[in-house]
C-alpha cells in the first residue's frame, strides 16, 4: 500500500537556521501518526512541506504518492489541513465558516457534509452562533469540521490541542477516533507527550533532527529502564549530545 507521507532526506533552511535535517520518515494510510518535538523543532515546517507550501533544499516528499510542490492542487484536494495559527471568522456564524471553506474548495454541494460534521461534533445547535462567541473547545472543534468538508483522506494537523482545556482535548481526541475508524489518515504535531501514547506510531523531533520513528510502546520496549515517552525522549537527548 502507498504510504500517506513519505519524506525522505528531507532538508529545509531558513537562512543559516535548518529547521529539518535529513528527515526520513513515513505515515501510513490509516494510521494516527503523532509529530512530537518542542518548540522549535521543525514541526510547522514539516507539515508546511507535507502541504507543499514549503520547497524543501534537499530530499523527497510524497503525499499520498505525488509531489505536493509540482502537484499542488491535485494533492490539496485529498489533504485538510489545520495549521497551528488557524482562525476561524469571528463575525460569522457556524454556517458561514463551513460554508466559506467549503467555497474555498470550489464545492457546490455541501450542506449534508456540512450537517453531518456539525452533528458529529454537536455544534448543531449553535450553527447560527457567531464564532467568537464559542468556547476554546467548540472553536477548535468547528475548525476541524472547515477542514475535513470537502472529504479529505489525509488530515495534517499542526498543534491542533494546544491551550485547549483538558476536558475539550479528551472530546477532540474522541472525534479524530472516530474519524480513523472512517478511514482517514491523521498527523498531528503536538509537544504534548501524553498524547504522543495514544497515537499508533510516531516521530520525535528535536531542533530539526529525528531522534526515532515508531511504535510508542516499542520505543519504550527498546529502552528498559524507560517507563514513560517522556523518559525515552529524554534518553534520546543525552545520547544525542554525547554524539554531537
Ligand atoms: N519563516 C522563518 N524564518 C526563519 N526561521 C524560521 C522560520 N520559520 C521557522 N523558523 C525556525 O525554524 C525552526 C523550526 O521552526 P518550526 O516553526 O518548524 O518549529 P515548531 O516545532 O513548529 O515549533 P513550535 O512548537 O514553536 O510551533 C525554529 O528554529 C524556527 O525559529
Ligand atoms: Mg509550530
Amino acid at each position: 500500500m502507498t504510504a500517506a507521507v513519505q519524506f525522505s532526506h528531507v532538508t529545509k533552511r531558513y537562512g543559516a537556521t535548518t529547521a529539518l535535517d535529513r528527515v526520513s520518515l513515513e505515515v501510513r494510510a490509516g494510521e494516527m501518526f503523532g509529530l512530537i518535538g518542542s518548540d522549535g523543532a521543525g514541526k510547522t515546517t514539516a507539515i508546511r512541506v507535507m502541504c507543499g507550501l514549503l520547497r524543501p533544499d534537499a530530499g523527497e516528499v510524497r503525499v499520498l504518492g505525488r509531489d505536493p510542490v509540482r502537484e499542488h492542487r491535485q494533492t490539496t484536494e485529498r489533504v485538510g489541513y489545520l495549521s497551528q495559527r488557524f482562525s476561524l471568522y469571528g463575525d460569522l456564524t457556524v454556517d458561514e465558516n463551513v460554508a466559506f471553506f467549503a467555497e474555498v474548495h470550489g464545492l457546490r454541494r455541501y450542506r449534508e457534509r456540512r450537517d453531518q460534521l456539525l452533528e458529529m461534533t454537536q455544534l448543531a445547535p449553535f450553527r447560527r452562533r457567531l464564532a467568537d462567541r464559542l468556547s476554546g473547545g467548540m472553536k477548535q472543534k468547528l475548525a476541524l469540521v472547515c477542514t475535513l468538508v470537502h472529504e479529505p483522506e489525509l488530515l495534517l494537523l499542526d498543534e491542533p490541542t494546544t491551550g485547549v482545556d483538558p476536558v475539550s482535548r479528551r472530546e477532540f481526541w474522541k472525534l479524530l477516533s472516530e474519524f480513523l475508524s472512517h478511514g482517514i489518515t491523521i498527523l498531528m504535531s503536538t509537544p504534548y507527550l501524553d498524547e504522543a501514547e495514544r497515537c499508533t506510531r510516531v516521530a520525535l523531533l528535536h531542533e530539526g533532527r529525528l531522534l526515532a520513528s515508531d511504535d510508542p510502546s516499542l520505543l519504550r520496549a527498546a529502552r528498559p529502564g524507560s517507563p514513560s515517552l517522556e523518559d525515552v525522549f529524554i534518553s534520546l537527548l543525552a545520547t544525542k549530545d554525547v554524539a554531537s
